[in-house]
């Protein structure tokens, strides 16, 4: 399966992908990374590992729509079978979420459906959580709302800051969303109708 990796910053999930995806048996390969950010730092660590990279700055465009259709199309060109978000920080239309519909996918740091958005563990602090974590989705047209594919947790300890908190959680989402690419590449999740179908649980 190809995979095409969307980030805008430091692509430090990118990377656990890239890894994961480098192994023998892994049943996908990254085909390239976009990114809408010209400077983002993972752009530099995809390139290292030999993967077509491609960003395109917001303001090199005169309206979203324009944007979008310069990224869709760079994305055609490399005939994905699934997207990865990847700490990509930027909403989807919804032609582009229906023209992949059921093969994009994201991670999030937080146990969704509590804390989608910004700022999660900062929230998960201040609501006194005693566990967070991430959650891999399949994206739909509401944001951080679509079928769960896999959750993974850890404890929120006294003392935390979101900082510590963050770290923490980052851990689990290297480990994760590989294993969630892994069940989607295989075809053991799928989404229908907005539906999750097959793999679901935390890890
Ligand atoms: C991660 O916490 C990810 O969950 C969020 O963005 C943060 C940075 O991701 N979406 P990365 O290091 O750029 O992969």
């Amino acid at each position: 399966k190809r995979v095409v990796v969307f980030i805008s910053g430091g692509g430090s999930n990118m990377l656990a992908l890239a890894k994961a995806a480098s192994e023998p048996d892994f049943p996908a390969e990254i085909v390239g990374v976009i990114s809408d950010k010209a400077d983002a730092g993972g752009l530099a660590k995809a390139a290292a590992l030999g993967i077509p990279t491609f960003s395109f700055a917001r303001k090199d465009y005169d309206s979203k729509d324009a944007h979008e259709a310069a990224i869709l199309s760079a994305l055609e060109s490399l005939s994905p079978d699934i997207i990865c978000l990847a700490g990509y920080m930027r909403l989807l239309s919804a032609a582009f979420i229906n023209r992949y519909e059921g093969r994009i996918i994201n991670i999030h740091p937080s146990l969704l459906p509590l804390f989608p958005g910004l700022h999660t563990h900062q929230r998960a602090i201040d609501a006194g959580m005693v566990e967070a974590g991430c959650t891999v989705h399949f994206v739909t047209e509401g944001m951080d709302e679509g079928p769960v594919i896999l959750q993974a947790k850890v404890p929120v300890l006294p003392g935390d800051t979101a900082e510590t908190l963050a770290a923490r959680v980052l851990v689990q989402e290297h480990r994760t969303y590989p294993v969630a690419l892994r069940l989607i590449a295989e075809g053991k999740a799928s989404m229908t109708d907005g539906r999750l179908i097959g793999a679901e649980g935390a890890t």
